[in-house]
């Protein structure tokens, strides 16, 4: 019987999917990497990782892979991946080297949107914007029925949109981008930059922390539950960052639901009342108010099962 491999690379692990044509996960494995080890290592690892995840009564069609960062997907290149330290990797042509089948390379982010809007929280909607607020941020667009791929299936790079124009550099060399106010790592590192600048009021994430640059957006999530008002201000600011980038994309693509994903958006109530509350104030009246936004319903599997659905529903 025919299967489909899927695998999310992520900065810290691997996970793959096997997945039948109807999106059911038959198989999944993951296995953690680190950015050092060098794109070599990390593909061994992948290799492996499929290898394993495939019995012997099952044929494997295709391989499509979620990565994030920018790609050249005609080429199978990997062209800029930040959080791995990644550029110009040639991960298409080795995994199709490995495997024999063909294989495609999806943003992140457009990867989870399409799994989820094929077989997840966006089922049946025809548009649907997914965005994830992880490590960084980023947005997959489904318009019109179709994933918006853009030339390089890089297409919404919602996190590096400017919200400040005479903002921060950002790595990936524009200023003010989204994700450096509101990502994960933005609320570590506006955490650790509070708690240098008014110690006194950061006793209970250096608590946490042990040290001031140890402070992550965990400990800064887990303060806030238990009533720490910097943690509070911290989250709130970063949910009003986010909602004003999402009236953007609202603006733009007039969704008819918005998911709002990742592990940062896990984090709940403390960063999404703000987020739903500056869309709520800015967003124009009638667009803001007829979009749903709602959780992802896949977990962490969801690029994972959309990058190997993609494969055969639009690639090929
Ligand atoms: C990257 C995107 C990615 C997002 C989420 C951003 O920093 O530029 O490609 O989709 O993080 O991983
Ligand atoms: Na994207
Ligand atoms: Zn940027």
């Amino acid at each position: 019987n025919k299967v489909y491999a899927g695998i999310d690379l992520g900065g810290t692990k691997i996970l793959a999917v096997i997945v039948d044509d109807n999106g059911n996960i038959l198989n999944k494995s993951e296995v953690s990497t680190n950015a050092q080890e060098g794109s070599d290592a990390v593909i061994r690892r992948m290799i492996e990782l499929i290898s394993k995840c495939l019995d012997k009564s099952q044929q494997l069609v295709s391989i499509g892979v979620a990565t994030a960062g920018t790609l050249n997907t005609g080429e199978g290149i990997v062209a800029y991946a930040f959080n791995l330290g990644w550029s110009n990797v040639p991960l298409g042509q080795l995994l199709q080297q490995a495997f024999g089948v063909p294989v495609n390379l999806e943003n992140d982010a457009n990867a989870a949107a399409y799994g989820e809007w094929a077989v997840g929280a966006g089922r049946g909607t025809k548009d649907c914007v997914y965005v994830t607020v992880s490590t960084g941020i980023g947005a997959g667009i489904v318009s019109g029925g179709r994933l918006i791929r853009g030339r390089d299936a890089s297409a919404g790079e919602l996190g590096h949109i400017t919200i400040d124009w005479k903002g921060p550099q950002c790595p990936c060399g524009n200023i003010g981008c989204l994700e450096l106010y509101a990502s994960g790592t933005a609320i570590g590192r506006r955490a650790q930059q509070l708690a240098a600048e008014f110690p006194e009021k950061a006793s209970a994430l250096t608590g946490k922390a042990g040290t001031t640059n140890s402070i992550t957006s965990r400990h800064v999530a887990e303060a806030a539950s238990e009533g720490d008002e910097l943690s509070a201000s911290i989250l709130k600011e970063a949910g009003q960052a986010l909602g004003a980038g999402l009236v953007g994309i609202i603006h733009v693509m007039n969704p008819e639901v918005l998911i709002v994903g990742g592990g940062a958006a896990s984090i709940g109530a403390p960063l999404l009342d703000p987020m739903h509350q500056v869309i709520a104030d800015r967003g124009i009246s009638n667009m803001a108010a007829g979009v749903r936004i709602v959780s992802p319903s896949l977990g962490k599997e969801a690029g994972a099962i959309g990058a190997a659905l993609l494969v055969f529903n639009t690639v090929s």
